[in-house]
């Protein structure tokens, strides 16, 4: 029954790279242009340090899947992916493997393929604090992803329907985590106020997870048959709205939720995100071209960006948060609306 879940939503989730829009409000953040501005390559580096985390590059592989043969084959892959490109991976949710073990090696490919990669672990937020350690324990991981779903689990059919107890779990298993905790959104964004709760939850990092790239409202809405849910496609904040909501509010933060390319890598790093995260588009490019062209994509992203930060004058990730942008369209009125300045 999971297994098969987790099935759909990776086909669903193809679909909807192959057939959306490729807009969205990264669209409404511009670099204003400095003709010298420009650095040299050789003093660029990528590597971001937040929450007492380092990495070599400011690029991962986000949650997604495991729990079923086929999903396993895609986390072996993303594996090998990641070991080849130096890029941190989180594993999908867990749950599978609380409810049936003999999954497990689903998810402990992960680590058994990137042995010495930097792995988060991914559980939903009613986990205790028992299986966050079972979770953590897995895949020898090096943080805990928490992940807040509250519009998937509505417009799925078998989904909760309790949510109070998260705040609840989400502090406890902070409190008791050996390894670094970041609370995630699954694509509908965490506000300002979310992010200031998380905060004093004891929560280290928080990844924004906002709207713009993949719909688990249309995901879900999609399994379901007749759409009865469909009002709920595009709901939430987008990526680049919570970063700029989410400015100062004294947690390292995390942007992912469609990003497409280096440049909204870059813009979303410029917009004060420790690191980035790509799910969707880099599940498309594995399914679509195998492992070889995944790893030749994110090989490309990372040069890329390199090239982006010479350009733009910034030697490490966080000096782009002094590049001048402009925001423009529905993300202006959203700034002014929010009274952000
Ligand atoms: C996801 N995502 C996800 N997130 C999570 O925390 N636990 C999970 O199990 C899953 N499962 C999952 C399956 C598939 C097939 C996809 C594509 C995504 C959500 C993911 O981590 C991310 O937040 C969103 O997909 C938004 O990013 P993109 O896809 O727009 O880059």
């Amino acid at each position: 029954m999971i297994g098969r879940r987790k099935d759909d939503h990776v086909r669903l989730a193809l679909e909807q790279q192959r057939t959306n829009s490729g807009r969205n409000q990264f669209d409404e953040v511009s670099f204003v242009h400095h003709a010298l501005a420009g650095i040299d390559r050789a003093d660029v580096s990528l590597a971001t340090t937040f929450a007492g985390i380092s990495w070599q590059v400011p690029l991962y592989i986000n949650a997604m899947t495991g729990g079923s043969t086929k999903t396993g084959i895609i986390n072996r892959d993303l594996a090998i992916a990641a070991r080849e490109t130096g890029v941190p991976l989180a594993s999908g949710s867990m749950s599978a493997y609380f409810k049936d073990p003999d999954c497990a090696g689903t998810f402990s490919v992960l680590r058994t393929e990137n042995p010495d990669g930097f792995v988060l672990a991914n559980v939903n937020a009613n986990a205790t604090t028992e299986q966050a350690h079972r979770a953590v324990d897995l895949l020898r991981a090096d943080a805990l992803q928490i992940h807040v779903n509250t519009v998937q689990e509505t417009v799925m059919p078998e989904g909760d329907r309790s949510f109070s107890a998260w705040l609840g779990q989400i502090e406890k298993i902070a409190a008791a985590s050996d390894v670094p905790v970041i609370v995630k959104e699954v694509g509908f964004g965490l506000s300002r106020e979310t992010v200031l709760t998380l905060r004093d939850l004891g929560v280290r990092v928080a990844d924004l997870g906002g709207r713009g790239g993949t719909d688990f409202a249309r995901i879900e809405n999609d399994r379901r048959g007749p759409a009865d849910y469909a009002y709920l496609h595009g709901w939430g904040l987008s990526t680049a709205a919570c970063l700029l909501d989410a400015q100062d509010a004294g947690i390292p933060v995390l942007a992912s939720g469609g990003v497409r390319s280096p440049l909204d890598a870059a813009r979303a790093l410029a917009l004060g995100a420790s690191g980035v995260g790509v799910s969707g588009g880099f599940l498309r490019a594995l399914l679509d071209g195998g492992v070889e062209a995944l790893t030749a994509l994110i090989s490309a992203w990372l040069d890329q960006l390199t090239a982006l930060l010479t350009m733009l004058g910034a030697r490490t990730p966080a000096e782009l948060t002094r590049c001048d942008l402009t925001v423009h369209g529905d993300l202006r009125t959203f700034c002014i609306d929010r009274g952000i300045a």
